[in-house]
């Protein structure tokens, strides 16, 4: 096994694992892997869905995604899918997945179908770094508060993106759960900084515009460069990440004359997590 460092900050790329392989041991080396590195890559890993899926399970309950519907044969599978002329793609903004349910996924296996030639890295941003390198006086002010994350609606999920469809039965309606802005990662004790740019609206016990300026210079600082790693897709690539300790960027930078005129698809299995605290 080699594991390449993607930045000082976080993430790992992973050759000499086999995916195909779900068993026990195979899982805890992998694992292991998530908790160091919190995002880990492997290429060429040509899995069929059901391998995903048991790759999936070894850590627990699949999640169906509130508002867009999964594969016909694998509904726990969401199929992401920018068209080709599409600029825009989904997850294109600083977020941790589903933070607004009551326990939001715990990791996110993601492969990748379809690559343009160029454009559509992500970057993600490690959360427990955030946390430690945060300004003292707003680390005192929000240490032990909670702050409501929103679903924001079906609409945000479907109606941006033409190749994402919503369940047969939609459900259209916003909701929101609150979580204590600092949560303690359950496998390792570390603190880790919950809020992210996309869900998070308001902190409780703060009157409005104190609770948005607060956000505004948290977001800032999550998003610095120098707590990411940014990886580069190519097909047929995996890329698992803990849901708890990161956020990440599906950058959709798709312009005409360069990253414009391809599709990118991906296939998203996202795993039951914990109610953060
Ligand atoms: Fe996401």
């Amino acid at each position: 096994m080699n594991v390449k460092l993607l930045s000082g900050a976080l993430g790992a790329e992973i050759s000499g694992i086999n995916l195909k392989d779900s068993s026990k041991e195979n899982y805890e080396r992998i694992n292991n892997l998530l908790l160091e590195h919190k995002v880990i890559f492997f290429r060429n890993q040509d899995i069929t869905h059901q391998e995903q899926i048991a790759l999936a399970q070894n850590w627990g309950p699949l999640e169906n995604h509130a508002y867009v519907k999964g594969l016909d044969k694998y509904p726990e599978i969401v199929r992401i899918i920018k068209t080709r002329e599409e600029k825009n793609q989904w997850g294109e903004n600083w977020h941790t997945d589903v933070s607004y349910n009551v326990k939001p996924t715990k990791a996110v296996i993601l492969k990748s179908i379809k690559i343009p030639p160029v454009g559509g890295d992500t970057c993600f941003s490690n959360m427990e770094l955030a946390w430690e390198t945060l300004d003292e006086e707003i680390k005192e002010k929000i240490k032990n508060k909670k702050a409501i994350h929103s679903s924001l609606g079906a609409e945000f999920f479907i109606d941006n993106y033409k190749g994402m469809s919503g369940h047969e039965q939609r459900n259209y309606d916003e909701y929101s759960n609150e979580h204590p802005i600092v949560r303690t990662h359950p496998e390792t004790g570390k603190k880790i900084l919950y809020v992210n740019w996309t869900y998070t609206k308001k902190i409780i016990g703060l009157d409005k515009n104190e609770s948005d300026e607060i956000l505004k210079k948290i977001f800032e600082h999550q998003a610095r460069l120098d707590l990411t790693c940014r990886f580069n897709w190519t097909e047929n690539a995996v890329a698992m990440w803990d849901n708890r300790s990161v956020i990440h960027y599906a950058i959709a930078d798709f312009y005409p004359g360069r990253g414009l005129g391809y599709e990118r698809i991906m296939d998203r299995i996202a795993i039951e997590g914990d109610q953060p605290n």
